[in-house]
């Protein structure tokens, strides 16, 4: 089959949906491509790169599946052959008069923003893919602007207090926003109604600021409820207290189908310094931020300037075009079952039904829900301030700890009291080094135990050795035990060291 790749439409929009590297990858999945001439160019991919990766550069509109980043315009679906399928962002949710029209053709339409959150489909989604990018280029957006350093400096000419960065919603957008800040020497600051994500902040370097209230709403989706009056109340407070204190604010709290939530009134924007910066990342959905402009950047009278870009993503081009071409190639690596250029779109398959809008001319949209967990939903709701503690361990009862030592202690004692004098020392340094193993390895942490598997091959060296003096000593029985022991040990030593190679490779920069 043959893949046409657009040249985008949308006045403004520079991305494209597929770019050399991806069309590389399209190939080996057996199918042809074919590319518009000049729909890379805008994000630095020119025709004569797609040529050399593989792709013929031609009319894509006459191909079987049809890619593009935004919905084509009418003039180019009247374009479309019958049995096309075209894949793009067509925002079937908020687009039901485009849903329709694409009802009425004989096509198949798969909507890339449809893609249920689970963790199976993390590599096609592109709303997580775009949102990443984002959120970092609304922390270079707002640095575009700010007046000051984000770091911390003591220099010959005076010390300078680092930036202050509050992030209002941490999903995938705030998560990428709080990486970015921090990794330029901000304090960052974050909150979100969903209390599982206060790890995650932290591990970014974040501060998690907690919304005390009992009747929070916790996510059992991977997205956001609606917020209660009480949280709503408290939010507010909390706001109002940083906004007075913090340089940057970046809002990106999201409820799906539901028009953005506002967090910060012109109230609070009067009451931050002249110079701060606010990035509105929801304003073209209603906006988080009273008096964000959609697409626009405005500043206030009292000197803040408040970004509503609803770009940010495609304000990195090439970034953006790798992946979101990549994660169309992950979508076309599940429906082509056998690597052989046949798109096969299989309705039993929960990921590809979600963003099926339409099917041979027949409307499949919207889908059935989609269970995406991202957090088990606890029986009864927690309080914001501390996740979910797992579920406890029933101990084991007094009685029942007093009459399993008695059997061990009478064991021990049968065994020592049964064998020659000779093993007896060691059935006590045995038994000791069971009681203290068990109290020190007992007590390491988990993310220590790699480590302390390496540290034990120091022992694993030690039983080799032993086991090497015992061997050729004529006894079959010892010279089989020396072996076993020399393979067990010798598996633990090679074993230990592949692990912890894979592990260091992991954290090492290629
Ligand atoms: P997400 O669903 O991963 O994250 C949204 C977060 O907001 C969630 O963690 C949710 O718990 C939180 N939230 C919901 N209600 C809240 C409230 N009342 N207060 C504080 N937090 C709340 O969404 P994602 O993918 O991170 O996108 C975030 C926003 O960025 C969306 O509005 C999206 O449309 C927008 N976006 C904007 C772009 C632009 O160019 N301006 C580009 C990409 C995304």
């Amino acid at each position: 089959m043959i893949i046409g790749v657009l040249r985008e439409s949308r006045p403004g929009e520079a991305r494209v949906a597929a770019t050399p590297a991806t069309v590389v990858e399209l190939v080996k999945l057996g199918y042809q491509v074919v590319v518009e001439p000049g729909a890379g160019v805008a994000a630095s991919f020119s025709d004569d790169a797609y040529a050399k990766a593989g792709a013929v550069i031609g009319d894509a509109l006459a191909a079987d599946i049809v890619f593009a980043i935004d919905a084509p315009p009418v003039e180019q679906l009247d374009g479309l052959p019958g049995g096309a399928t075209l894949i793009s962002m067509l925002n079937p949710r908020l687009n039901p008069s485009l849903v329709e029209d694409l009802s009425r053709r004989p096509i198949t339409a798969l909507s890339m923003d449809a893609v249920p959150r689970i963790s199976r489909a993390q590599s096609l989604d592109v709303l997580s893919s775009m949102a990443n990018i984002a959120g970092y280029r609304a922390v270079v957006e707002a640095a575009h602007v700010f007046g000051r350093f984000f770091t911390g400096q003591v220099t010959a000419a005076g010390k300078v207090p680092p930036a202050k960065v509050l992030v209002a919603g941490a999903g995938v957008a705030g998560l990428a926003a709080i990486g970015t800040a921090g990794s330029l020497g901000a304090i960052v600051r974050a909150t979100d109604p969903r209390p599982e994500v206060a790890d995650q902040v932290r591990s970014l370097g974040g501060e998690y600021l907690a919304i005390e209230t009992a009747d929070v709403e916790v996510s059992a989706t991977g997205y956001a409820k609606e917020m209660s009056d009480d949280y709503s109340r408290r939010a507010a407070q909390l706001y109002a207290e940083q906004a007075k204190d913090v340089d940057i604010i970046i809002t990106t709290a999201l409820i799906p189908g539901k028009p953005a939530p506002r967090l910060i009134t012109a109230e609070m924007v009067a009451s931050m310094k002249p110079g701060s910066v606010i990035v509105d990342m929801a304003a073209a959905n209603g906006g988080n931020v009273e008096g964000a402009v959609a697409g626009e950047a405005v500043v206030t009278d009292n000197g803040v300037t408040i970004i509503g870009y609803t770009d940010l993503a495609g304000r990195l081009p090439a970034q953006a075009s790798q992946l979101y071409g990549t994660n169309l190639v992950n979508l076309m690596k599940l429906m082509t079952p056998d690597r052989d250029g046949r798109l096969v779109l299989d309705f039993e398959d929960v990921v590809q039904r979600s963003m099926t809008v339409v099917r041979d001319g027949e409307l499949t949209w919207p889908p059935p829900p989609v269970s995406v967990s991202a957090a088990p939903a606890p029986s009864t709701a927690p309080s914001t301030t501390a996740p979910a503690e797992p579920q406890e361990k029933r101990p084991v009862s007094a009685r029942r700890r007093l009459a399993l030592a008695g059997v061990g202690a009478a064991a021990l004692f049968l065994l020592t009291a049964l064998s020659p004098a000779a093993l007896r020392g060691h059935l006590t340094v045995f038994a000791l080094a069971i009681v203290i193993g068990y109290y020190v390895i007992g007590h390491v942490h988990h993310a220590l135990h790699t480590p302390l598997m390496s540290v034990t091959n120091a022992i694993s060296g030690i039983i080799v050795v032993g086991a090497l003096l015992q061997l050729g000593h004529g006894d079959n029985v010892v010279t089989a035990l020396s072996f076993v022991a020399i393979l067990m040990a010798g598996i633990n030593v090679f074993g230990g060291f592949a692990v912890t190679r894979r592990m260091l490779a992991m954290f090492s920069r290629s």
